[in-house]
Formats: structure tokens, sequence, C-alpha cells
């Protein structure tokens, strides 16, 4: 979801087939994110994991506006108000499936999409491009 830049759990860094395992999904609330950080040092970068259901939706955590993390605290990406991604900083509002603002200083621009899959065994994975 994402790490120490905004807030969240370290990743495991078990490699597992096709891609890192960064949890597994009934560790992500369903309708919630959780936060990770993948790499180190210079090379560390915070990325955010939504769960519906099911299905997971990964980004980068940095707004488009400002570039800040999004969550307020840890974990918490969630707009209760709205079920929608919400920036801490100013408040802009993002859809869960696509990443794109709907509302804010940044509407019509998109988080950066992290690509997530989750194995038969219930594993979320970070997919290597
Ligand atoms: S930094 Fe996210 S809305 Fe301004």
């Amino acid at each position: 979801m994402t790490g120490t830049g905004g807030a969240g759990a370290a990743m495991t860094q078990a490699l597992c087939g096709a891609g890192r395992v960064l949890c597994r999904l009934e560790e992500i609330e369903d309708g919630e994110g959780k936060g990770f950080t993948l790499g180190q040092g210079l090379e560390a970068r915070d990325i955010f994991v939504v769960r519906e259901g099911g299905r997971v939706f990964g980004y980068v955590n940095a707004c488009p506006h400002r570039g800040t993390p999004l969550d307020w605290q840890n974990d918490r990406f969630i707009s209760d108000a709205t079920g929608l991604i919400m920036c801490a900083t100013h408040g802009a509002l993002f859809e869960i499936e696509d990443g794109a603002c709907v509302a804010g200083p940044c509407a019509g621009q998109c988080l950066e999409p992290v690509a997530l899959s989750v194995d038969g065994a219930g594993r979320v994975l970070r997919v290597e491009g």
C-alpha cells in the first residue's frame, strides 16, 4: 500500500514463482489498504495495496499533485466517507480500480500502478516487470 515513507509494514523479501510475496490476502482488511516498502536504500520504493474482496490494486505511494505519501496513518488510504483512496495532504480522491484522480488538485491525473497478483495460496505477489 506503503511502508514507512507513508506508513506500513516491511515487505517480505521471499521470491515466489511469478513475483515477490508481499503478504497474505487476509492480512489486508477488505476495502482497506496496506503499505509496503520495496527494495532498500536509494532504491527503496513505497507502494500500497488496496483489497476489494479477492482482488488487489497496487500503486506507488506518491500523490501526483506533490509527490507526498497518501496515507495519514499506518495503512490508512481509504476515505470512510467516500470509499475512495484519499491523499492525506490536500484530500485528492482516487478510484481504487485504476488510480484515477476524480477530485482535488490533481483531478485527471493518475496514481502510478504497481502490478500485483494473488496466487492460488492466497498470497499477494508483486509481479516483476
Ligand atoms: S499532495 Fe495529494 S492532493 Fe496535494
